[in-house]
């Protein structure tokens, strides 16, 4: 069978691109080297990789049917179950329908006075000229952001839930959910403490889905909507399509936003221009008073920052997907079972469609010519049937949360701090992003009040 050009192999383990020194170094030159489609072999696995727009809407757009998720995301169902992330078929085209509700515009943007709240509560504990990891401080934010968004205020066990989700996260280093099920059983003791974690989680989430079931109103939270929604034969999700879906969500959606803002802070960092353009937007259109929903139509220049944000270090940076049977691609026939590889990371640095692709430029999404980019020159949400259910969810919570933090504080890198980006799951920083914190004159470094989390916006 002819296939596409690739890196030379080894002749026994073929190419391991993800435990090369900079795998996404290693990516970037083979699609430069080889074109729109390149081959190489890991172990016994063959992976195909995409580098053409076309080429890519011809798998998650035009033939999605012929395609299941790759191996990596099948072996985490024995944590996510059917969630919508790992789920298929039927049974997967009747959870979106009935979890899209619950991400509707006005379900979501009455979640906004949650993020800002949060966000300043979070800014009250900040001083200014501490060093923080800029990274955890997000993922902690975001975490919150999106129990409270889930559970609403009822809910006693909010604590135990964010506690439990702490330990898995810092159990997840992104291999031990690429496990194969069976080694959830291995006695280690960050294994055991995993398991126990995912348990406690299952068990308060369960306590939570049965008190909901039985109070029966709408409370204004995600899993409200997920419980009221019914099928048009009248049927509606059980406790266990609840349970991976709600767990599902939580994972899903804090970590990306969590890194999408932890990636902001880091070019706005070293990007001064950038930050004072931004700082001056702020400062015209909300005049130093938190940044509500109806506001994020005018903040033009934030939202280009968080857009060139997503083109440079795309938190989803691949989208990978199994063959179900011999497909025709690019002139080549990929044979079923085979693995096909989409990348964020090689699609957003590539410079036929993206002028100086290294450059942080925000005005770049100006220029009349990128209103022509192919579908999937940029595509940090993915894209067809199974693209991103909380791409509203997350960019409002991204430039609410950018809005709130810019207007009181910017960040200074620290020296000898050294960025490395790595591809795991999701698009990590190595070593944390560890950045000094710069009060803005007047703000921050005086003690902010705590504000008491209300309901909707
Ligand atoms: C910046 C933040 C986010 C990014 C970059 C992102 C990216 C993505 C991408 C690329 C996919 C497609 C995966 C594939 O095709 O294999 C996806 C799917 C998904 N995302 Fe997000 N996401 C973000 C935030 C969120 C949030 C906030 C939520 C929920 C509250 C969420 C929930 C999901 C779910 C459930 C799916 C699976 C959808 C399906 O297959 O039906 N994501 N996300």
């Amino acid at each position: 069978m002819l296939r596409p050009p690739g890196p030379k192999p080894h002749f026994l383990v073929g190419n391991l691109p993800l435990a090369a020194k900079d795998p996404l170094a290693t990516f970037l030159s083979w699609a430069r080297e080889f074109g729109d489609i390149f081959y190489y072999r890991a172990g016994w696995l063959h992976v195909y990789f995409l580098n053409h727009p076309d080429l890519i809407e011809s798998v998650l757009v035009k033939n999605y049917q012929n395609f299941l998720k790759d191996r990596v995301v099948r072996n985490s169902r024995w944590f996510f179950g059917e969630g919508l992330l790992t789920n298929e078929g039927e049974s997967w085209r009747r959870q979106r329908r009935l979890s899209q509700p619950a991400f509707h515009r006005e379900r979501v943007s009455s979640y906004a006075r949650v993020m800002t709240d949060y966000t300043r509560e979070m800014l009250a504990h900040w001083r200014d000229g501490e060093v923080r990891d800029i990274h955890q401080e997000m993922m902690q934010l975001t975490l919150r952001v999106v129990v409270r968004c889930l559970f609403g205020v009822e809910a006693d066990e909010i604590g135990a839930v964010s506690a439990a989700m702490n330990t898995i996260m810092r159990n997840t280093t992104g291999l031990r959910m690429l496990l194969p099920p069976s080694a959830r059983y291995v006695p280690l003791p960050s294994m055991i403490e995993f398991r126990r974690a995912v348990r406690r989680l299952d068990e308060t989430v369960y306590r939570i889905i049965e008190t909901r079931r039985r109070d029966e109103r709408d409370s204004g939270d995600l899993l409200s909507m997920l419980i009221e929604a019914r099928d048009e034969d009248g049927s509606r999700m059980s406790a266990e399509q609840l349970r991976d879906e709600v767990l599902t969500f939580l994972l899903a959606g804090h970590e990306t936003t969590a890194l999408a803002l932890s990636w902001a802070w880091h070019l706005l960092g070293r990007h001064p221009e950038v930050e004072a353009r931004l700082e001056d937007e702020l400062g015209a259109k909300l005049q130093g008073r938190a940044p509500a929903f109806s506001d994020l139509a005018a903040l033009n220049y934030t939202e280009r920052v968080l857009k060139e944000v997503l083109r440079l270090y795309p938190p989803a940076w691949s989208l990978a997907r199994t063959v179900i049977s011999d497909f025709e691609l690019g002139g080549y026939t990929i044979p079923a079972g085979a693995n096909v590889v989409m990348s964020q990371w090689i699609m957003h640095h590539d410079s036929r469609y993206f002028r100086d692709p290294e450059r942080f430029d925000p005005d770049r999404w100006l220029d009349p010519g990128m209103q022509k980019l192919p579908r999937f020159a940029y595509f940090p949400f993915g894209g067809g049937p199974r693209q991103c259910i909380g791409a509203s969810f997350a960019t409002m919570e991204a430039l609410l949360i950018l809005a709130t933090v810019a207007q009181r504080f910017r960040f200074d890198p620290v020296p000898d701090h050294e960025l490395i980006p790595i591809p795991s799951f999701t698009l990590r920083p190595k070593r944390g992003i560890r950045m000094k914190l710069v009060a803005r004159e007047g703000t921050g470094s005086e003690r902010l009040e705590i504000p008491v989390v209300a309901g909707g916006d």
